[in-house]
């Protein structure tokens, strides 16, 4: 066992929550989860996204959680020391976020643009226009791209608790004040009361298959299952973290947080924008019409870079992870050979909204297709498969031993997580993802 010796990991529970929550809590929450429910009818969605979280993420985290914290190892060695020749089941979550750093990094880097314009009263005139002729220009957005990823490096060069956990300990506190701060003032508007009832209605009439596959691929998403960042954190988890229960606080801390920032954006009335730019586009609109207008934007928008970064260590991390434990390199080079990468591919993703948005796939841009394809199929793809090996490839008695006696499951509720695992999951992931696709192929 010499080599998990050298291994970092986490100093305490608490933090393990804090980090993995970090990991959790991110664009998925502020700038995904209020558009995306705004475009299948509000509380229908949310009552949908909360089966597919509670029925599904919740196992499924349990489960990531479980291989990596049983193995001590990262996401590729981890699946095939529990089963040999399932290497590649960690290998296509790695590939899956490499994919999604793509286009984060690239959102991740207006959240910086946006906080130091509002902060210097940048933002004015027409904000669409403001949004479009940003985020299609060439360098102004690649260079605050840049500028994330490079903040990214130098936390993951600090390693595991010298850079993750100190950065978990810093954000994640602020990031929770930020936002109560701008929930009790959304709420405190009047007008704010009101527009948040019309979102939370329920809307059965927007729901189709695509509404269960938005809603499934948001709960693995948010949740970051499948793709070997929550898998990488479990390794570095303490002996004796209750698994279940960290799993529950990680669910419960970024559902509450995906709630409040619908009810932010929402209150604000801004239903009637829909789309990714609902946050950039919307949110300063109604900010430039409030007092102290400017300093409730930046608030805003520091709030989501802070969401944005503390997930995108996770992402970085696992991938690194790889490089440092499989092919030996040290943590500064694996690190740096993950952050070009991700230049690389982000500025694909970048350009392909102004210069190079004349290469289309399917009808989209490089960025919506990383996108899109991220959520809709590899995610699905990557529900069914954990499961699948967790349910039914990973030996019965060692799960069980992993997860009763080290994880903190009682004797009871394994039953019912086993169950879940192993018929729920695959089945309807499975169900949702056909249809959905069907549904989306037939409506491109
Ligand atoms: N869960 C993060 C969010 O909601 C995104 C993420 C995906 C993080 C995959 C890590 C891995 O923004």
């Amino acid at each position: 066992m010499s080599e998990v010796k050298n291994r970092g990991g986490f100093g305490g529970k608490l933090v393990a929550i804090l980090a993995a929550a970090g990991s959790a809590i991110g664009l998925g929450n502020i700038w995904r989860f209020p558009y995306i429910t705004s475009e299948n009818g509000g509380g229908a969605f949310i009552i949908i996204y909360l089966g597919c979280i509670l029925f599904l993420g919740l196992p499924l985290l349990i489960a990531e959680f479980s291989v990596g914290h049983n193995t001590k190892k990262n996401p590729i060695d981890a699946f095939a020391t529990i089963k040999r020749g399932w290497g590649w089941l960690g290998a296509l979550g790695l590939v899956s976020v490499f994919l999604i750093m793509g286009y984060y990094f690239v959102i991740s880097g207006w959240t910086l643009n946006y906080a130091y314009a509002s902060a210097t009263n940048g933002i004015g005139g027409d904000f669409g226009a403001f949004f479009k002729e940003f985020t299609s220009a060439t360098w102004a957005p690649l260079i605050c791209t840049y500028l994330f990823i490079v903040l990214n490096h130098i936390i993951i060069i600090g390693g595991v608790q010298g850079g993750i956990e100190k950065a978990s300990k810093v954000m994640m506190p602020l990031l929770f004040v930020i936002l109560i701060v701008l929930a009790i003032y959304s709420l405190w508007l009047p007008e704010g009361r009101e527009a948040l009832g019309n979102v939370f209605t329920p809307d059965f009439s927007k729901v189709t298959g695509k509404t269960f596959l938005d809603a499934m691929g948001q709960a693995f998403f948010t949740l970051s299952v499948g793709m070997g960042a929550m898998l990488i954190y479990g390794s570095y988890f303490q002996n004796g973290t209750k698994l279940s229960g960290t799993a529950i606080s990680v669910v419960s801390l970024d559902t509450l947080v995906a709630l409040t920032a619908a009810v932010i954006i929402f209150s604000a009335g801004v239903e009637n924008e829909s789309g990714p730019q609902l946050a950039f586009v919307a949110m300063p609109k109604v900010f430039s019409t409030m007092p102290l207008g400017n300093f409730w934007a930046t608030l805003f928008f520091l709030l989501l870079a802070l969401a944005a970064l503390s997930s995108t260590i996770s992402m970085h991390e696992a991938v690194t992870s790889y490089f440092v434990e499989k092919r030996g390199m040290s943590r500064s080079a694996g690190a740096t050979l993950v952050t070009i990468g991700a230049m690389a591919l982000a500025t694909v993703a970048s350009l392909s909204l102004g210069v190079w948005d004349g290469v289309r796939i399917a009808g989209m841009n490089i960025f919506s297709l990383l996108d899109n394809f991220t959520a809709i199929v590899m995610l699905p793809l990557l529900g069914i498969l954990t499961s699948i090996f967790v349910g039914w490839v990973w030996k019965k008695e060692d799960m069980r031993a992993e997860l009763t006696a080290e994880g903190g499951v009682d004797a009871t509720t394994y039953p019912v997580i086993r169950f879940l695992l192993r018929y729920v999951c695959p089945v309807l992931v499975s169900i949702v993802f056909i249809f959905g696709i069907i549904d989306f192929i037939s409506s491109l």
